[in-house]
This record gives structure tokens, C-alpha cells and sequence, in this order.
């Protein structure tokens, strides 16, 4: 049984859709033991209560300096001890020290297709804003596993959305949810913890279904 942890800032529904995949299947051999929010007022939380899951609020706020909160947040983890870390719109950069403490097990979504709209600065709705701005025809979503970097670590698999001509940010925001996340990040947990992927000397290893 792959034992997660999920990280979530916001409305959760990235772990709607993870919670959802183990209740119908989708996702098998795979437990959520918590939720860490780094928000309070984050709509996840209440989904995980809703669940029953275990969720936990430790935010930046309560601790003396980014130093102290990043020791907190790894020493949490290693507490938990997690198969697999899952940043579900965590909008909180990890720290290295929890990189290293569990290199190859942590990974990450992100609106778009990376290298597109990735890095410092682009985050949620951001993302979507930006990629309107720019023009594009063509985003998505991609999942990866998180190294030292922004949104560098090595991709998993990545899905393209359509962009079109009236989309507001928040209409193109559902839409690579609906037709991309919520599809890559469940499946990428059903493909670890089945043992069809893992990260080999820093590259993905895939095993087709
Ligand atoms: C999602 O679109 C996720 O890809 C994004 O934040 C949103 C969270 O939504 N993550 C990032 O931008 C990370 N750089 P959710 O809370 O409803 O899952």
C-alpha cells in the first residue's frame, strides 16, 4: 500500500479528484494518511475533514522566519513518513532539505505544459492570465517529480488543452483541470503505486499500462 501525503494551498480540488480515484478504483494500492495545507482558510482542508483524513494546518505565519518553517514542514513529513508526497496546487517552495530527505518521491502538478508559464511568479490563476496574455492555442498540464528547482524536476507525462478565443483565466483555469489534472495526477499515483513508475538515477522510468 502506497502511503501519500498531500500538499494543497487552496480549493483542493486536485485532492477531490485523488480521494475520489481511490473511493472508485481508479487509483488502487493507495492510502491518504494526511493533508498539510499551508493555509488556513484552504477549501482542501475541509474536503480531507470530510473525508476523514487527517489535516493539518502549519502555516508560514506561526513560525519565527522561513528557516524555522522549512525545518518544521520537513521534520512533519519525516514524522509522517510518506511513500509519496503529492503537491496538489501546493503553492509553498519545498525545502531542500525535504527534497533530499525524500528524493524520488515527491511530485508535483502544474497548469501548463513546462517549459511554458512554469518557475518563480507563475502559480494558479496566474498561469492561466499569463498564457491568455501570450496568446497561445495550445496549454495543458504537466506532472513531474520536484527537485532542488521551480518546476524543473523530471516530467511524468503532460496533457495539451485547447485555448480559445473568448476564454477568460477562470474559463481556461477548469477547463486543463477538467481535461488534464484531474486526469495526470490520479493516474501518475495509480502508475507508483502499481510499480509501473519510478524515477531511475534522476529519469522517469514508465512501464505502459
Ligand atoms: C491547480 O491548477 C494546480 O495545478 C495549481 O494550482 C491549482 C490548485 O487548484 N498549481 C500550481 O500552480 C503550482 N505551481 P486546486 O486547489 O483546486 O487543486
Amino acid at each position: 500500500m502506497l502511503r501519500i501525503v498531500v500538499c494543497v494551498s487552496g480549493g483542493g480540488t486536485n485532492l477531490q479528484a485523488i480521494l475520489d480515484a481511490v473511493d472508485s478504483g481508479k487509483i488502487t494500492n493507495t492510502e491518504v494518511i494526511a493533508v498539510i495545507s499551508n493555509n488556513p482558510g484552504a477549501k482542501a482542508l475541509t474536503r480531507a475533514e470530510n473525508h476523514g483524513i487527517p489535516a493539518v494546518c502549519m502555516s508560514p505565519k506561526e513560525y519565527g522566519d522561513r528557516e524555522a518553517y522549512n525545518q518544521a514542514l520537513t521534520d512533519k513529513m519525516k514524522e509522517l513518513q510518506p511513500d509519496l508526497i503529492v503537491l496538489a496546487g501546493f503553492l509553498v517552495k519545498i525545502p531542500e532539505a525535504m527534497v533530499a530527505a525524500f528524493s524520488g518521491r515527491i511530485i508535483n502538478i502544474h497548469p501548463s505544459l513546462i517549459p511554458s508559464f512554469c518557475g518563480v511568479g507563475y502559480y494558479g490563476l496566474k498561469v492561466h492570465e499569463k498564457a491568455l496574455e501570450r496568446g497561445v492555442k495550445v496549454t495543458g498540464a504537466t506532472v513531474h517529480f520536484v527537485n532542488e528547482g521551480m518546476d524543473e524536476g523530471p516530467i511524468i507525462a503532460q496533457k495539451a488543452v485547447e485555448v480559445l478565443d473568448d476564454d477568460t483565466p477562470e474559463i481556461l483555469q477548469r477547463r486543463v483541470m477538467e481535461q488534464a489534472e484531474w486526469i495526470l495526477l490520479p493516474g501518475a499515483i495509480d502508475d507508483i503505486a502499481n510499480g509501473r513508475l519510478e524515477l531511475v538515477g534522476g529519469k522517469v522510468r514508465k512501464i505502459q499500462r
